[in-house]
């Protein structure tokens, strides 16, 4: 029997899932690596879950054409950044295919896993990657979380991103 259910990959446009999905209000991170080279490197993302306390996992869903997937594969680790609302430049700079030159300017040291830990981010959360699994157009990399670090500062306030701007939060 035909459905009479529109067929969901020819009826919801890449622009209205943006769209729709953008109402999902999240945090901007950096999710930085290390290149074959041995350069840092990294990506803004905001395609970052919490998925499992015991054992500790989180998630990266990265575009699959993402530079910063491609050293997350061969380095086998990485380190989620979490900005401050004062990074909006950093999530800017790191929205770039290839951020290289962002480097010099940004302050920052090699965890454990050689993953970069950018200076006065809210937490960093520093991960070993324990599968990658396929999303669509992207990948998903789930980390073993092997370390934490977060600001001591509650008055420090976070970067949001909703309905594809930047945005401040608001306390209840
Ligand atoms: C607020 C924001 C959130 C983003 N979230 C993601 C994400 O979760 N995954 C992703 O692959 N790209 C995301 N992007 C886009 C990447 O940052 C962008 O494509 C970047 O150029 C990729 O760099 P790379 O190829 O050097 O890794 C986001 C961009 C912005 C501004």
């Amino acid at each position: 029997m035909e459905s009479a259910l529109p067929s969901p990959t020819t009826a919801i446009s890449p622009a209205d899932l943006r769209h729709a999905i953008g109402h999902f209000a999240t945090g901007v991170a950096v999710v930085t690596s290390v290149a074959a080279d041995g350069s840092p490197v990294g990506t803004t993302a905001n395609a970052v879950t919490s998925l499992s306390l015991d054992p500790p996992l989180v998630l990266v869903c990265f575009d699959r054409g993402s530079h910063t997937l491609a050293a997350v594969r061969d380095h086998g680790a990485f380190a989620i950044n979490v900005l401050a609302a004062a990074h909006e430049h950093l999530s800017t700079a790191f929205a770039r295919r290839g951020a290289q030159a962002v480097w010099d300017a940004v302050g920052h040291r090699h965890g454990d896993t050689g993953s970069p830990r950018l200076r006065d981010v809210l937490a960093t959360v520093e991960c070993r990657v324990e599968h990658h699994l396929p999303g669509g157009d992207h990948e998903i990399v789930v980390g073993r979380v092997v370390d934490v670090e977060a600001s001591a500062d509650e008055a420090a306030e976070p970067l949001l991103f909703y309905r594809g701007a930047y945005a401040r939060l608001v306390p209840a």
